[in-house]
């Protein structure tokens, strides 16, 4: 097969010791992403003409995710981890296919897009064998070093380094660009003479500079965007660096936080110009908020659609469900899986709602379960209402048309349908379906015992 374009290989086969985790380091969450979905949005680009990841440990974790969520991305399998420099041996035949590949490690996720593909065009427009980025950060320990020699440079790992090298302020970045025929040439002729025993991919660039192969450095500006995450505490700054730097960039575009020190926003979500957060929401995975909707206190959000104007009143919680304009919901309310509640609906205090529709301007105000119910428009659900869909087998549907107004207290034991503009009394069981227009009423009738108070009555028991 002719070779073209330029491949992203990413290297994702490590154990992550230092995270002491049974999960794959690369999928270990990140503002509840796994760490791996970083660079795979960030390498997301008509730019490159495929990708492949390298697993291992975990592979198998690792490549159904890939597989779920990222079905254009191919997975390379690197049975041992035996270093860098093997995870690319690994992926030869891959590499093949292009002219030039970018490798860049699974776990630098504030790896931005505009730096990698500065990487790709310096290293197309340079005609490069290797360009790679080097960064300054402040503490430079478990990076390797960049020294300079006769011949070029050679990259020195921490732990094979002198003390006199350590010093060296100027690390591998770890991202690299190369003309995939030179690189192949070398891949499989690294030793493992170090002091982890591994294969180095960094030695390539030794050898190339030996060789007056054309290598180019690029110093990143920001040292943050290739910083790794090894450890918990990385994990944990990585985590709030990355909180700020996502608000920031939707404040830019009009949100407003009471308190944008209490608020997380995960990657993937979207928001619309003026939506306003109060202190202490989060919202997660694959979320959208329309237009001048405000999300309230202690509010958590999660994959869910919520159009223009709506308003969550604080301490609502709110999972895979669709909120239409203009509707209201809270406080304390729990939205479950596959809901929607459509335009000017209100769903209030103390009510769980799960897979179920709540029709225009309809109101389930307070204390209700609504659960696998359809309800028209402009339906008013009484305080303390339930659908009883559960038989013990199998989840059952209730039905209420438009204008149903049902009374409070009323257990609706679905199957059940009530027609349009039926009415329920409070405090009914209903177990048949109610024709349109009806009032049905599903309980005990009162009896007042009279003169209850002047009874006979024995003497008073001791205790409460
Ligand atoms: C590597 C570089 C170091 C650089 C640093 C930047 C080498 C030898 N060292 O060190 O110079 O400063 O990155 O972050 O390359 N991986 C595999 N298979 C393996 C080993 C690793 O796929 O057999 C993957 C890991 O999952 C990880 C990436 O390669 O995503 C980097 O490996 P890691 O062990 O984290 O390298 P560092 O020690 O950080
Ligand atoms: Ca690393």
């Amino acid at each position: 097969m002719a070779r073209s374009g330029t491949g992203v290989l990413i290297l994702a086969a490590g154990k992550g010791t230092r995270m002491k985790s049974d999960t794959p380091k690369v999928l270990l969450p990140l503002l509840e992403e796994p760490l791996l979905y970083y660079p795979l949005v960030s390498t997301d680009s008509p730019d490159f003409s495929g990708r492949g990841v390298v697993v291992g440990h975990g592979s198998d974790k690792v490549s159904d995710y890939l597989e779920k969520s990222w079905p254009g991305s191919e997975v390379i399998e690197q049975k041992q981890q035996l270093g860098t420099g093997h995870a690319v041996a690994a992926a030869r035949k891959w590499i093949g296919r292009f002219d030039h590949v970018l490798i860049i490690p699974g776990d630098v996720p504030l790896l931005g897009r505009e730096t990698l593909s500065m990487l790709h065009s310096r290293h197309l427009e340079g005609d490069e064998d290797c360009t790679f980025l080097v960064f300054e950060p402040d503490d430079p320990s478990g990076y390797g070093r960049v020294i300079h020699t006769e011949k070029g440079f050679r990259i020195v790992e921490e732990k094979d380094a002198m003390e006199h090298e350590k010093k060296c302020g100027r690390v591998n970045g770890g991202i690299y660009a190369f003309r995939t025929t030179v690189l192949l040439e070398h891949i499989d002729s690294l030793g493992k003479d170090n002091a982890q025993g591994e294969y180095y991919l960094t030695d390539v660039i030794h050898d190339l500079c030996q060789e007056g192969k054309k290598i180019r450095m690029l110093l990143c500006p920001d040292p943050e965007e290739i910083e790794g995450v090894n450890d918990p505490q990385q994990l944990d700054v990585m985590s709030r660096r990355l909180r700020k730097r996502i608000l920031a960039k939707h404040m830019s575009c009009g949100v407003k936080c009471v308190d944008s020190e209490s608020v997380w926003v995960g990657p993937g979500v979207r928001l619309g110009e003026d939506v306003m957060l109060d202190p202490f929401v989060q919202l997660w995975g694959d979320t959208y908020l329309g237009k001048g909707s405000r999300i309230g206190s202690f509010s958590i959000v999660r994959n869910s659609i919520i159009g223009e104007n709506v308003h969550l009143l604080g301490h609502v919680v709110l999972n895979d469900s669709e909120i239409q304009n203009d509707a209201r919901v809270g406080p304390f309310s729990f939205i479950r899986e596959g809901s929607v509640l459509r335009e000017g609906a209100y769903v209030g205090k103390f009510v769980e709602v799960k897979k179920s529709v709540i029709g225009k301007r309809s109101k389930v105000p307070h204390l209700s379960y609504v659960g696998d119910a359809t309800l028209g428009e402009d339906v008013n659900i009484g305080a303390g209402t339930i659908t009883c869909n559960y038989d013990g087998v199998k989840k059952n549907p209730s039905v209420i048309g438009d204008g149903c107004f049902v009374g409070s207290d009323t257990m609706l034991v679905a199957p059940v349908t009530l027609g349009e503009g039926a009415y329920t009394a409070a405090g009914s069981v209903i177990t048949r379906d109610v024709p349109p227009g009806s009032l049905a009423i599903g309980r005990a009738r009162q009896k007042n015992i009279e003169g209850w108070s002047a009874r006979p009555k024995g003497p008073k028991e001791e205790g409460e």
